[in-house]
């Protein structure tokens, strides 16, 4: 059982998008190769918008949040997909009480699932006590110059061991990008940490959102290259300890 923790400090990157993608994908995949059962897979969030659920094609008024399970013990839960549940957060106000209290609350919630996928804010810091718990952290980024001094400045902050991959996302396929994108590589290039082919940005995927579909609920055979790339980074998830 392992808690993935999608941050990026930076806005927009997809943190959200992505997580539903491979929290979805995960969903879909035996708890072994030798049960025929599915992963059971949580989202939790540490941003407010839960967006989540405008990717879902959810429209749900949130009543008792991630807060209420940590000063309750109970809340909402609400259902995605099969096997695919979502905790809402109803506000960022990370009082002291709450901090204390995420670690157990995330532990008891982890006896329940074979997965939690955790989508961050894109504040730096201010959900750190997520990033302790979590085994594994992926980091979707746009390839400009302010994006990865952003993801070297977290780099040298966080546990290292922990970060499997970086996802370039949105990408327009600009020399410009491509440069930055071979620099970025060459950097990592020897450590254990998966830069991923890039993902574009593409009116496919503005489509599927539009049409509140995970890349998996589509049959075109043009989603398959963005499928290999999330496969890619699947297989950093469920297969490596
Ligand atoms: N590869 C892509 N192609 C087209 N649109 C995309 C792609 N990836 C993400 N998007 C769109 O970009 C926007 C930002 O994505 P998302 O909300 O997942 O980013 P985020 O990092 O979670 O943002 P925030 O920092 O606000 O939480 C969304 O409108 C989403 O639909
Ligand atoms: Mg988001």
């Amino acid at each position: 059982m392992s808690i993935i923790f999608i941050k990026n400090n930076k806005g927009g990157v997809g943190k959200s998008w992505l997580t539903l993608q491979l929290a979805h994908a995960t969903s879909l995949l035996n708890k072994d190769i030798n049960i025929n059962i599915n992963n059971k897979v949580l989202i939790v969030t540490t941003d407010s918008q839960n967006n989540i659920l405008d990717f879902a094609g959810l429209d749900i008024e949130i009543g008792a949040g991630l807060e209420s399970w940590i000063y309750k013990g109970d809340g909402d839960l609400i259902r995605l997909r099969n096997n695919l549940e979502y905790i809402p957060l109803g506000n960022s106000n990370f009082t002291p009480t709450f901090k204390n209290k995420i670690k157990s609350t995330l532990y008891s919630l982890k006896e329940n699932y074979d997965y939690i996928f955790i989508d961050a804010v894109p504040v730096a810091g201010l959900d750190k006590e997520f990033e302790e718990i979590a085994d594994k952290i992926i980091i979707p980024a746009f390839m400009d110059v302010v994006t990865l001094q952003g993801i070297n400045k977290f780099l040298d902050d966080v546990n290292i061991k922990k970060v499997k991959a970086i996802i370039p996302n949105r990408l327009n396929n600009t020399a410009y990008e491509n440069k930055l994108l071979n620099e970025f590589k060459e950097v990592l290039n020897g450590t254990t940490i998966l830069v991923t082919d890039p993902i574009p940005q593409t009116a496919l995927i503005s489509n599927l959102i539009a049409k509140n579909k995970t890349v998996w609920e589509s049959s075109s055979k043009k989603i398959e290259p963005i499928q290999e790339v999330l496969g890619s980074v699947l297989e950093l998830i469920v297969n490596e300890k």
